[in-house]
């Protein structure tokens, strides 16, 4: 294993995420019925950002840290700045940690993690869930449909492998199957524009009717290493009543903050023409 998500915590990326994690949990809490959360790549849980791996990065830098001091009335990005800081200073809390805060009593989080390291630490620190230590592609079709049959699958793969894209839409068609109705959430790097056409075009094909596209240019600085992620999206299937509009308004209001070249957007994207319901 190569991949620490400690180098990248907290980056924009981060941020676009787990913004749209905190939006569509809102959104499940506004009924009274008990929800799953599956996190099937859930990380380590907690980063510390003053350690070396996120120093030699410096991606929080350019990530939350723009943003601890913004005021803002979309409620998204509010509770999600909330949570983020209640961690204190140098911590950042990955998205197994931001979902148990949003649980209620009778929700679930299951969070899957692969790598040994992770997995302890992800399990110090949880406080209510037990973690399951597995492959979170091979695990998630057991996990489905939750029997509160209403829940989020957050899909988060570290995209070390070559075919990750491949091995994602397979995951999602497989776990689509089990669970049309779920909200999903699959987040992915953009570096190739043709990879994520033919991503959004798997989704589509495994069945997926309501498919939204939400994607973050934070744009190129002239002096940053050529390995570091400049844009980045998530797929979103099934995204609740109104998420589309509420993350329109956080990715306009944080996309100044997080800024980083003449060329940064940030796009919320119906695949297909499909109009919000
Ligand atoms: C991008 S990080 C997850 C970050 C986390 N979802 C968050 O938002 O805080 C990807 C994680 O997946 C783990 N991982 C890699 N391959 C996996 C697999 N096949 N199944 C489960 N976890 C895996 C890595 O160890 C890493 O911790």
């Amino acid at each position: 294993m190569n991949y620490r998500h400690s180098y990248h915590a907290g980056n924009f990326a981060d941020v676009l995420k787990h913004v749209a994690l905190v939006s569509t949990l809102l959104h499940l809490r506004k009924k009274d019925k008990p929800f799953a959360v599956i996190d099937t790549h859930a990380g380590r849980g907690l980063y510390d950002l003053g350690g070396a791996e996120a120093e030699k990065t410096g991606e929080a830098e350019f990530g939350i840290e723009r943003l601890r001091g913004l005021a803002t009335g979309n409620a998204a990005l509010s509770t999600y700045l909330d949570i983020a800081k209640s961690f204190g200073a140098d911590r950042y809390p990955g998205s197994p940690l931001i979902a148990e805060r949003l649980l209620r009593t009778g929700d679930r989080l299951v969070a899957v993690e692969k790598h040994p390291e992770e997995f302890a630490a992800l399990s110090a620190v949880l406080k209510g869930a037990k973690p399951v230590r597995a492959d979170g592609y091979e695990r998630l079709p057991a996990l489905l449909p939750p029997p509160e049959r209403r829940g989020l699958i957050l899909i988060d793969p570290p995209y070390e492998a070559p075919d990750e894209f491949e091995q994602l839409a397979r995951a999602f068609a497989s776990a689509y199957r089990r669970f049309a109705t779920g909200i999903y959430l699959l987040w992915y790097p953009l570096k190739a524009r043709q990879d994520i056409d033919s991503l959004g075009g798997e989704l589509r094909h495994a069945g997926a009717t309501r498919l939204l596209a939400l994607t973050l240019d934070v744009g190129k600085q002239t002096n940053a290493p050529d390995e570091r992620l400049s844009s980045a999206g998530l797929f979103v299937v099934n995204p609740p009543f109104g998420f589309d509009v509420e993350m329109r308004g956080a990715m306009e209001e944080i996309l100044p903050l997080l800024r980083q070249g003449p060329k940064a957007s940030a796009r919320v994207d119906w695949i297909e023409g499909e109009a919000q319901k």
